[in-house]
């Protein structure tokens, strides 16, 4: 355990006990009768607490509240919602580091990165407000005389938030800053393996919606096993919009059952993120930024660097700076609340097994490993989720490099030639959040992200694939299912589109001219 942060006292702090309540709409809380889950950290491998989870009682008894505070809520003026947003920004600072501590404890990642996840939840509370006043619709030109043509925004009405373990708690805020201010209420189902976060945040809120008379009904947590939180969340007709973060496999599902009743979503899935480094890049700047998108979180986001395309020229000089630099991380290898330390443990067992099967199988390719890829063991590792980031030689097409491995093993493949060659390579992978180009070279730099380059949701010139800021809209293309939260004009997908015509004339003229008289 850290020297000095005490995650006891940090429970206490967050109001949690041994067993919590794992249901609640707001500012009651639900005794419920499932089943006890039970939260382990993967820093110690230690019980932290657990859970009375949802029976379909109690998602019943949710919804219908859940249906009646949108009726309320979505009459609220969206400032007046926002200034509810606002107060939680400002809840989130205050409990800043608590949470933070106990997103590291319980999800595994570094303490500055637990810290840098609840500044997320407060940037887009304070981006949602902003919004608040300016989610504008059209008012477009009619063609017919004294007619009003406009277009505006709606409240869909309840949107169903599905979380990955990895940002247990930022994709919720990601998700619920802009649905709340656009007048939607949201029912969260965070990841089973990191439902202490979710309680917590549930807490830390709970005192605005008290001192505002938010509806009971407005935010909702379901903590319930798949009986319960599963299909038939999916297939629940008064949910307009699931909003689910997570991997391909499941994204597929989700968007096909969900599509199925035409409900709409936002998938946030898979990425096989590439940096490409030219022969112009500025290599000291290109390895620091990819040591980060490769080592950071141990390999777990969505946007780490799992490719690094490398041109012929450098590949060598790059290749060794790659390695010294994962020897110095070797040593900042531990217990993640420790500020000495840079990578942490990787979140279970399953994960680890992921990354052993990436290294064997790289290799089965005719790739080659050169740096790293042990279970680190002994004094501090007895969980067996300490893991040595790994650096193998690869190609592209290896079957094992198209998909996603959840971890930290980053291939490095080699190009020749102009630019276009590293960017066919970026796009050659079914994925499409994230990409990154070195380079000094202005033609190199605007070739990547012209529509002949990347074809990602995101593509960074100088910047590392990870750690996207929340102003830009959030998403990907292909695997990554197509979805965009966060910034930019992202609320959009949280709201339905309406087209009003106004007569204010005296007449009935009818569109393209159509007579149509009864005399
Ligand atoms: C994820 O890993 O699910 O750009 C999202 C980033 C973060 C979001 C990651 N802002 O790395």
């Amino acid at each position: 355990m850290s020297k000095t942060i005490n995650i006891q006292d940090v429970l206490k702090r967050l109001g949690l006990k041994e067993i919590n309540e794992g249901v609640t709409t707001g500012t009651v809380w639900y005794d419920t009768e499932g089943k006890i889950n039970k939260s382990y950290s993967p820093v110690d491998g230690s019980l932290i607490a657990s859970v009375k989870t949802a029976t379909l009682e109690d998602y019943e008894k949710v919804m219908k509240t859940a249906q009646e505070a949108f009726k309320e809520w979505r009459m609220t003026p969206a400032p007046v919602r926002a200034e509810v947003v606002r107060q939680i920004g400002n809840a989130l600072r205050d409990a800043k580091e608590d949470l933070g501590a106990l997103v590291t404890y319980e999800m595994g990642k570094i303490y500055v990165e637990g810290l840098g996840e609840v500044q997320e939840m407060i940037d887009i509370c304070d981006f949602a407000v902003g919004q608040a006043r300016t989610m504008n619709g059209f008012n477009l030109q009619s063609e017919r005389p004294m007619h009003r043509l406009m277009e505006q925004y709606q409240p869909l009405g309840i949107v169903g938030i599905i979380s990955s373990f990895n940002f247990p708690v930022a994709v919720w805020m990601w998700n619920t800053a802009l649905a709340i201010t656009a007048g939607d209420v949201v029912v969260w189902k965070p990841s089973s393996k990191t439902p202490l976060t979710a309680i917590a945040s549930h807490k830390i809120i709970e005192k605005v919606l008290k001192e505002n008379n938010v509806p009971e009904g407005v935010f909702n947590l379901i903590i319930g096993r798949s009986s319960v939180m599963g299909d038939n969340f999916l297939d629940d007709k008064r949910i307009p919009l699931i909003s689910m973060t997570g991997s391909t496999a499941v994204g597929k599902r989700v968007g096909e059952r969900v599509g199925k009743r035409l409900g709409k979503t936002i998938l946030e899935l898979g990425g096989n993120n590439a940096v490409i480094v030219t022969p112009k890049a500025n290599l000291n700047m290109a390895l620091m930024s990819t040591v980060f998108g490769t080592v950071g979180t141990a390999g777990q986001r969505c946007t780490s660097t799992r490719r690094i395309i490398l041109h012929e020229d450098i590949y060598d000089e790059f290749k060794n700076k790659m390695v010294d630099a994962y020897k110095k991380i070797k040593h900042k290898i531990g217990n993640p609340l420790d500020p000495d330390t840079l990578v942490g443990p990787l979140h279970d067992i399953h994960a680890v097994n992921q990354f052993k099967h990436a290294i064997e199988q790289v290799q089965k390719e005719g790739g080659k490993m050169i740096y790293g890829g042990e279970i680190l063991e002994g004094k501090g590792f007895e969980t067996g989720t300490y893991v040595v980031p790994a650096i193998a030689e690869a190609e592209n097409h290896f079957e094992i490099v198209q998909e996603e491995t959840f971890a930290p093993i980053v291939y490095l493949i080699k190009y020749s030639g102009d630019v276009e060659n590293a960017i066919a390579l970026n796009n050659d992978v079914p994925q499409g959040l994230s990409s990154a180009i070195f380079t000094q070279d202005m033609q190199e730099a605007e070739k990547f992200y012209s529509a002949m380059g990347s074809d990602c949701g995101i593509a960074n010139v100088n910047a590392g694939t990870s750690g996207a800021e929340i102003g830009g809209a959030f998403g990907g293309e292909k695997d990554t299912g197509g979805g965009r939260e966060s910034g930019s004009d992202a609320w959009k997908g949280y709201m339905r589109r309406q087209t009003t015509t106004v007569n204010y004339s005296s007449d009935l003229p009818l569109a393209q001219g159509i007579k149509f008289d009864l005399d």
